[in-house]
């Protein structure tokens, strides 16, 4: 019998604080179609998000999104590849057992080249250094308070002006912390 197919309504209700961290060379990757459902997953993945390869498979990615992740981050992610370019950012992704783990994320559109259509996308992901973690966490933190009162709206502003005050551009921003530096 086929498994049941997962989303975030299938994830844990009660997220905790147990982190778990990647190695320095550990790579995670995961390919979705069009709509972000999972076609394929490296052993990594499994292990980290703590599902088996069959449960993931077919799959909608969200099953592992964190409630701490806000709203704006996924809609700029989707904004970015759909336009045919490559996002990147920090992502933290929540484990079958409520635990958490954070990476840096580089996604990118795959291009059928005889029509120039987006067939899938692939991700790939490493680890995101501490340094980035202690100040992306925070900024997130202010727009999911943000997107509590006034929407994604709300929290896409406090993005733009937080890089507009540093004069950087998101990418700048998202490189410059997974470089390790301070803002
Ligand atoms: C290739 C690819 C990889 C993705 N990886 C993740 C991921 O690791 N964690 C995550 O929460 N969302 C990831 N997403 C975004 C999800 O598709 C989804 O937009 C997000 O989890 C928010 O879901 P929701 O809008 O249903 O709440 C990925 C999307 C694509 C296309």
């Amino acid at each position: 019998m086929a498994s049941k197919k997962l989303s975030k309504s299938d994830a844990p209700k009660n997220p905790n604080n147990n982190e778990k961290r990647l190695n320095e060379n550990d790579f995670i990757i995961s390919k979705t179609d069009t709509k972000g459902k999972i076609i394929y997953c490296n052993e990594i993945f499994t292990k980290m998000a703590g599902y088996s390869p069959s449960d993931l498979i077919g799959s909608n990615h969200n099953v592992i999104r964190h409630p701490d992740m806000p709203k704006f981050a996924f809609k700029h992610l989707w904004n970015v590849i759909k336009e045919k370019k490559e996002f990147f950012g920090f992502v933290k992704n929540l484990c079958a057992d409520g635990g958490y783990y954070w990476v840096y994320a580089y996604i990118t559109p795959d291009i059928d080249p005889s029509s120039g259509q987006i067939i899938s996308y692939t991700s790939v992901r490493r680890k995101a250094p501490q340094s980035a973690i202690d100040q992306i966490a925070p900024i997130y933190q202010q727009m999911l308070n943000a997107e509590r009162s006034g929407g994604v709206e709300a929290s896409g502003r406090l993005l733009t002006n937080l890089l507009e005050e540093h004069k950087l551009s998101y990418d700048e921003f998202v490189i410059n912390l997974q470089k390790g530096a301070k803002l």
